[in-house]
């Protein structure tokens, strides 16, 4: 594989975090990519995004747009077919509800997978020839090779993971560039070590035939140096770089080391070990970008002078005029902010995943009691199931926060359901995509940073602000919105040879 281009080598300083669901979209992305810093759009859920989309009736006609660019027009057409209501839902109305991934999914849920990853990346793509990215969570395991390889056909330049062990993202993306068959292995939960579960996924399955497709670079968003020094050893694990986040950041966050500790709310207690050792990070020799309560331009300095190439940022720009926020959401956090009564919460029971998620407390979402417990318990998005051996042999899919009798009958504990809250159906509802339910709309969860108050005040003075805005104030005196900063030469000399493909767009 050569260089895709012969421009010279350089990393951003700035890389707009992936948010979920669809708070950071190809709006956003493409925003900051035409500032001249690497944007990101989240791959998580993005298959109900677009279903729901076009539920809406595609207002605006990007998704059909983009569909029209995909190499395969039948798979579109069917997709079109299956979920796009010209008009728009009656009012009231539900989405139309999208199957759930299994170890073997429904066709119809992987094409419009493919093709909702496909156009999100081909979307943030139009307009500039900078870098987009895409992130996903390692811990949905289901979607993954699908969701990639649509990405991939999209063209996307970075693909990012976190939450979970990412080892098995190099060989992946190696091979679906090639147009190989891929497996890849899915933990089941009680199932023997001896036991393989994997999803494979053949290309020429969506599109027909075999297609070489650049290989994008891989970046695992890591929160120890100990998981980053385990993926750099192996080259078959070895990633192009690293995102190393703090707990301080917004979604969801590294459990504490050690034993598990927490205050009275139930937040996790974090200690000196969390603070990871960026001498070890920079020693590993691969580009890095700090993230996690570093959006200012004194954090992009403290940054680059712990040897990292940038910073990751995702509070300041989840508010920003581009970002998928509900405008309404954003409103309300604005002003509660303004009024100096934020509290953002690091929740070890909210999110079914199990990992601690930054909850924003606000009235009318799910961080009040009162809205938490009028919801009823559904699972019907289902992205967070965990796969479970049964009894019987087969295979069976539970989520904490799905009903708790459910959870109890597939060998689910009861403890496990306490505080938990369905992430899916939130997230998509804070996204303006919240299904429709007989007591009304599902409610929002917002997900925010602990810098939040601090980003209100600096960026928030003359009311909202655009991505403009956050990269204009990140980078402040160093060079200005346009220009990305180069990165050091040893840092580049030291990456991989794949690295350099990436970084050589
Ligand atoms: C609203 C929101 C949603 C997020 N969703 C994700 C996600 O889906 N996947 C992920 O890896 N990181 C996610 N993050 C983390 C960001 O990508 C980024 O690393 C983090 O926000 C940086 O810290 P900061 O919030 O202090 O800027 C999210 C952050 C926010 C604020």
């Amino acid at each position: 594989m050569g260089l895709r281009s012969d421009r010279p080598a350089r990393l951003p300083a700035v890389i707009q975090g992936g948010m979920g669901v669809a708070i950071s979209g190809w709006r956003l992305a493409r925003a900051v990519a035409r500032l001249g810093q690497l944007g990101v759009v989240s791959g998580t859920a993005l298959e109900t995004v677009h279903a729901r989309r076009l539920g809406d009736g595609d207002p605006g006609g990007h998704l059909r747009r983009a569909y029209a660019a995909f190499p395969e027009p039948t798979l579109a057409e069917r997709v079109l077919g299956r979920w796009f209501l010209p008009g728009g839902r009656a009012s009231g109305q539900p989405y139309r509800d999208v199957p759930m991934f299994l170890l073997q999914s429904p066709q119809a849920l992987r094409e419009l997978t493919v093709l909702a990853n496909f156009a999100e990346v081909h979307l943030a793509k139009i307009g500039h020839d900078g870098p987009i990215g895409i992130n996903y969570l390692e811990k949905i395991q289901l979607p993954t090779p699908d969701a990639l390889y649509g990405a991939m056909l999209g063209g996307v330049d970075y693909v990012f993971m976190g939450a979970g062990i990412p080892a098995a993202l190099p060989r992946l993306l190696d091979k679906l560039a090639l147009g190989d068959e891929v497996s890849y292995r899915i933990e089941v939960a009680g199932a023997s070590g001896g036991e393989s579960h994997a999803v494979r996924f053949r290309p020429p399955d969506v599109v027909g035939r075999r297609l070489g497709l650049a290989r994008p670079g891989f970046v695992a968003v890591v929160s120890s140096s100990t998981l980053a020094s385990f993926l750099a050893k192996d080259p078959a694990t070895r990633p192009d770089g690293f995102v190393v986040e703090h707990h301080s950041a917004g979604g969801h966050n590294a459990p504490p080391r050690g034993p598990a500790t927490s205050d009275e709310r139930g937040q996790p207690l974090y200690g000196e070990r969390d603070e990871v050792d960026l001498g070890k990070i920079a020693a590993l020799g691969l580009p890095f970008w700090l993230a996690g309560g570093c959006a200012s331009p004194e954090g992009l300095v403290r940054a680059r002078a712990s040897g990292a190439a940038g910073i990751q940022v995702g509070t300041a720009f989840a508010l920003c005029l581009e970002s998928g926020l509900s405008p309404d959401l954003r409103e309300r956090v604005l002003a509660s902010s303004r009024s100096g009564e934020t509290e953002v919460l690091t929740d070890g029971r909210a999110s079914p995943s199990g990992y601690p998620f930054k909850v924003l407390q606000l009235g009318g979402t799910l961080s009040d009691p009162a809205v938490y417990s009028a919801r009823r318990r559904r699972c019907d998005v289902g992205l967070l199931r965990t796969p479970y051996l049964r009894p019987d042999g087969g295979i069976g899919y539970r989520c904490p926060s799905e009903p708790v009798g459910a959870y109890l009958r597939k060998g689910g504990s009861r403890a496990e359901t306490a505080g938990r809250i369905c992430l899916c159906n939130a997230l998509l509802s804070t996204a303006g995509l919240g299904q429709q339910r007989a007591a009304g709309p599902e409610p929002p969860v917002v997900t925010m940073g602990d810098d939040l108050d601090r980003l209100v005040r600096v960026l928030g003075e003359h009311g909202a602000w655009s991505a403009a805005d956050v990269v204009a104030y990140l980078l402040g005196d160093q060079g200005g919105a346009q220009a990305p900063i180069a990165v050091p030469a040893p840092q580049l000399s030291a990456a991989s040879g794949l690295s350099k493909e990436v970084v050589g767009r």
